[in-house]
């Protein structure tokens, strides 16, 4: 991973990505459906010697460490290039370990909770003492949630401790979904990779912020606004989401870096089929007439003599399952520019349109 690609870090993390020591990175095949309990207590022994171990979760991978010992936690920073004011999500397995790491739980929450847990859905609650500031970014809310993949929950058991895990890519890189994708970033920068197969539902969990009187949507993800307003009703969404422009603050610190981005520049172009069909058509000889390599991602099935054509298709259960691997299949055939069909931002296409926007270095809308 070349540093020049990695464009969320400042000088300082720069030099300490740069220089850590480099690391024997052991990968363990466990079975995801019903994981080895020898291998499992291999991987917690590490987390609780105080190092960091890759793990499948049913949304992507995840790189673990121990939530409440500082110095643990500062390892994962290190081993991402993560700037220091970007919170971590705690994974649990049990919901006696939610009361030791927030301060008060609210009845949406445990609403949202008897619906959604386990599964991708990340609540964000005013912090206990017990948590480390180094693990929630110096900030006083804490993002918690209860993984539904069977490896994920057997490890978080096993540790015996909540484990803080960010995705399990450096800093600014498109998220994991498979074991490869972590060794291809992380290797040599971390103990153990489990490698549980492919996940499952391809794009991040879904952050909601239940601090604050009336909650509100920080990133969508695996569980859908519908479906949350169906359980809780109101909820505000934050501005980013709404593509609106806006001075706001951050209410998420990870909201203000460019986030998910292959190497390839993405271009992200929404409107009406014939007119998004167009452009496509126009940028694409455009590019290569200046002997760009240019890849498409499109949910209508034509024909474009592309580098790379990729078709969305209009399940987006797949889309999303596929989204980040796509992004890295680019870099592979060295894609320089990626032309990209937006698509509706109902359901699960709120998430996919928000990792899109993020990922793109430039948007078009027609
Ligand atoms: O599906 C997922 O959530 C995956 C798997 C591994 O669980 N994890 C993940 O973590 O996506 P990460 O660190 O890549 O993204 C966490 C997001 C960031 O945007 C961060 O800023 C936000 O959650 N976040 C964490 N704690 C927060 C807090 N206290 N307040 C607001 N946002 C917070
Ligand atoms: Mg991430």
């Amino acid at each position: 991973m070349a540093l020049d690609n990695i464009p969320t870090l400042n000088m300082t993390a720069r030099v300490i990505f740069k220089n850590q020591a480099k690391m024997q990175t052991r990968i363990l095949k466990i079975n995801p459906k019903n994981p080895q309990i020898s291998k499992i207590r291999q991987a917690a022994k590490i987390i609780k010697s105080g190092n960091l171990v890759a793990f499948p979760t049913e949304t992507v991978y995840g790189l673990g460490a121990n939530a409440l010992d500082s110095k643990s936690v500062k390892k994962i920073f290190i081993a991402k290039g993560r700037p220091s004011d970007n919170p971590l999500i705690i994974h649990i397995s049990d919901i006696a370990d939610l009361k030791m790491l927030v301060d008060y739980i609210p009845n949406t929450a445990h609403e949202l909770i008897n619906k959604f847990w386990p599964g991708p859905l990340t609540l964000v609650l005013k912090k206990s003492k017990r948590v480390p500031k180094i693990t929630t970014g110096g900030i006083n809310t804490v993002a918690v949630r209860m993984p539904k993949n069977k490896i994920a929950q057997a490890l978080i058991r096993e540790t015996g401790v909540p484990i803080a895990a960010p995705s399990a890519n450096v800093s600014g890189r498109p998220s994991p979904t498979t074991s490869e994708h972590v060794s291809n970033d992380l290797d040599g920068r971390i103990s153990m990779i489990i490698d549980g197969g492919k996940t499952k539902i391809g794009i991040e969990s879904t952050v909601i912020d239940l601090s604050r009187k009336t909650p509100m949507l920080l990133r969508p993800g695996g569980v859908t606004l519908e479906q949350l307003q169906r359980i809780i009703g109101k909820i505000a969404i934050h501005p980013t989401i709404q593509e609106r422009k806006t001075k706001s603050v951050h209410r998420s610190p990870g909201m203000k870096y460019r986030h998910y981005s292959p190497n390839a520049k993405i271009i992200l172009i929404e409107g009406t089929e014939d007119k998004v069909k167009n452009k496509i058509l126009h940028l694409l000889s455009q590019f290569k007439k200046q002997g760009k390599k240019v890849g498409i991602m499109t949910a209508v099935n034509t024909r474009y003599k592309s580098n790379m054509t990729v078709f969305l298709g209009n399940n987006l259960d797949v889309i999303a399952a596929d989204l980040f691997k796509t992004f890295r299949e680019f870099d592979t055939k060295k894609i320089d520019i990626v032309l990209v069909q937006g698509i509706s931002r109902k359901g699960l296409g709120l998430g996919i349109m928000n990792r899109l926007g993020k990922a793109a270095y430039k948007k078009i809308k027609i």
